[in-house]
């Protein structure tokens, strides 16, 4: 009899102990010991370098990535982290699907009748990409009657809509779509954001060039459903990575010195 309640206890304790691991292996990260509340946090799935999948890890990687697991390790709580379409960012603020969104997503009046943000934490812009031997198209004032992609449902799709209605606006469900028309000249240029075209180009295109300069001025901010508790904190918590140097840090790990920092948006 007792041999069988001690067979009990300990399929018991083990079983507690196998729950309690398998709990942990979800994406969550930015730990700050085991007190802290456990925050969703949306992200898109591909934007280099601010978030994407490391093909050898599986886990997502980028500035994005590295700044909220930061901020919530300052403001002492933990992130679980799912990456999905932009779109679905966007969407999941405005339905309150997610706590925190942060995907380069750009701080914008419309945006924010429906989704809060932050305070800034990135200066961005909008810039052409073009193949490296186009002589042609040489800033944007020579888009009339080009083939120009971008990604639907972001900035660059309203910049190309209101200032050059005579370009063939081409929108594509993701950037790296894009790019790929691009290289396989079936595109005459593609609009992003600045750091994403610089990032590419530098570093995954074949034959591609920038060209232009800076489009319009753009801010990121980290973006939450309306009327989050959460906004405070994370910008208290962003204000203290800046102060301590923790941003610096982030920010020279993904693009080196800086160059279009944080520092004039103070
Ligand atoms: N900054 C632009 C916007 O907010 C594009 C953002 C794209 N971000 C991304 N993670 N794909 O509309």
């Amino acid at each position: 009899m007792k041999s069988k309640w001690y067979l009990f206890i300990m399929v018991l304790v083990l079983s507690t102990i196998l729950v309690a691991c398998g709990s942990d292996s979800e994406e969550a990260s930015g730990d700050s010991g085991d007190s802290g509340e456990t925050y969703t946090v949306a992200t898109d799935n591909n934007f280099v370098p601010f978030e994407f999948m490391n093909e050898e890890t599986g886990e997502m990687e980028g500035f994005d990535i590295d700044l909220i697991k930061a901020i919530a390790e300052e403001a002492g709580f933990n992130v679980e982290i799912e990456s999905m379409k932009f779109d679905g960012v966007v969407a999941g603020m405005q339905s309150g699907r997610y706590d925190i969104g942060i995907a380069g997503m750009t701080i914008t009046e419309e945006r924010k009748e429906t989704i809060d943000f932050s305070d800034p934490y990135y200066d961005a812009g909008l810039m052409l990409a073009v193949s490296a031997d186009n002589e042609e198209i040489k800033s944007a004032d020579d888009l009339t009657g080009k083939k120009v992609g971008t990604r639907s449902g972001t900035t660059s799709e309203a910049y190309i809509k209101e200032n050059h209605p005579d370009a063939e606006l081409i929108t594509f469900p993701g950037i790296v779509e894009a790019y790929m028309d691009l290289e396989a000249g079936r595109l005459d240029a593609v609009m992003y954001d600045v750091p994403n075209v610089q990032y590419y180009v530098a570093n995954d295109s074949e034959g591609l060039k920038t060209a232009g300069d800076i489009l319009q001025g753009e801010q990121y901010g980290i973006a939450f459903p309306k009327d989050s508790e959460l906004v405070e904190d994370v910008n208290e918590a962003l204000q203290t990575l800046i102060d301590n140097g923790t941003y610096d840090d982030i920010y020279e790990k993904w693009f080196g010195e800086r160059k279009y920092g944080t520092e004039s948006s103070e």
